[in-house]
């Protein structure tokens, strides 16, 4: 039995995927990324899970600078949900420790790249020292102006439009916005990602087929992207990759193909 061929994606190195993806042109303005993965990443290599959250840090550098380098405007990576909090204490602490070290490791990087970060999700939660590292980070790279890249910590798609929401009736409530007035515009005006384009391209790794609570609103149009890989193993070569099959598809919103 013959194995069937690599897909034309895999078989090109990456420099050729870029210089092809690039020369096509219509490069996702933003992409989004269900980071997945890391614990059946190290089950495998008989590690725990800690372990294959370390191992992610090398993947987030490399769809980074992967975006940076094929010109994407946003990249969102959802980093930990706010149902994540119910997993077991010390891998949440895990991960939060994980976090300050990924700000002390690359903000002055990011910064140097043009890279502006913002943190979004609900951050009363996070501990003293966790909150005090998304404050750096977002002063350190507020003149950032190549790359927007939107962490989704303790975040949920739905806390984010109840979040909206409320606003939405404060300011019903106190006559600054009558009922009718309220349009798309004005709840995506309410959401984290004000002023963001919505995704165009939505990537989760691991092979799962979900959203699990992640941008519920802002992906209404946004291209899906399942990779098999396990996120430590997911790099700017994957990246491309997936951007090479966005650029493949026919976004007809609604309308008929031209
Ligand atoms: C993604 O990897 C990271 C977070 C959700 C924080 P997982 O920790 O979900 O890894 P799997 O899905 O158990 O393999
Ligand atoms: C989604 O992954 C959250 C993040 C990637 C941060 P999960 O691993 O938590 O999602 P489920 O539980 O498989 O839906
Ligand atoms: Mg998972």
């Amino acid at each position: 039995m013959c194995a069937s061929p690599p897909s034309p994606d895999m078989a090109e190195s990456s420099s050729e995927l870029l210089a092809r993806i690039r020369v096509h042109g219509a490069v996702p303005r933003h992409i989004a990324i269900i980071m997945d993965g890391n614990g059946r990443w190290a089950r495998e290599r008989h590690m725990p899970r800690a372990f294959g959250h370390r191992s992610g840090m090398k993947a987030v550098r490399e769809v980074v600078e992967g975006a940076l380098e094929a010109g994407v405007e946003w990249l969102s990576l959802f980093a930990f949900s706010q149902e994540n909090w119910q997993r077991p204490e010390t891998e949440v602490s895990a991960l939060m420790s994980l976090l300050e070290e990924y700000i002390a490791r690359e903000a002055a990087e990011l910064a140097q790249q043009g890279v502006r970060v913002y943190v979004h999700g609900d951050l009363s939660r996070l501990t003293p020292a966790a909150a005090n590292a998304v404050r750096r980070v977002m002063e350190q790279t507020v003149t950032g102006n190549r790359l927007g890249l939107n962490l989704f910590i303790s975040y949920g798609g739905r806390a984010e439009l109840v979040r909206a929401t409320r606003q939405l009736a404060a300011d019903v409530a106190a006559g600054r916005l009558t009922a009718d007035a309220i349009t798309e515009d004005e709840i995506s005006a309410r959401l984290y990602t004000a002023g963001c384009p919505d995704p165009d391209l939505l990537i989760r790794t691991s092979g799962e087929q979900r959203l699990s609570n992640f941008l519920l609103w802002q992906v209404a149009y946004a291209e899906l992207f399942i990779s098999s890989l396990y996120w430590p193993d997911f790099d700017r070569h994957a990246l491309y990759g997936a951007i090479s099959d966005f650029q493949r598809r026919d976004r007809r919103f609604g309308r008929v193909s031209t």
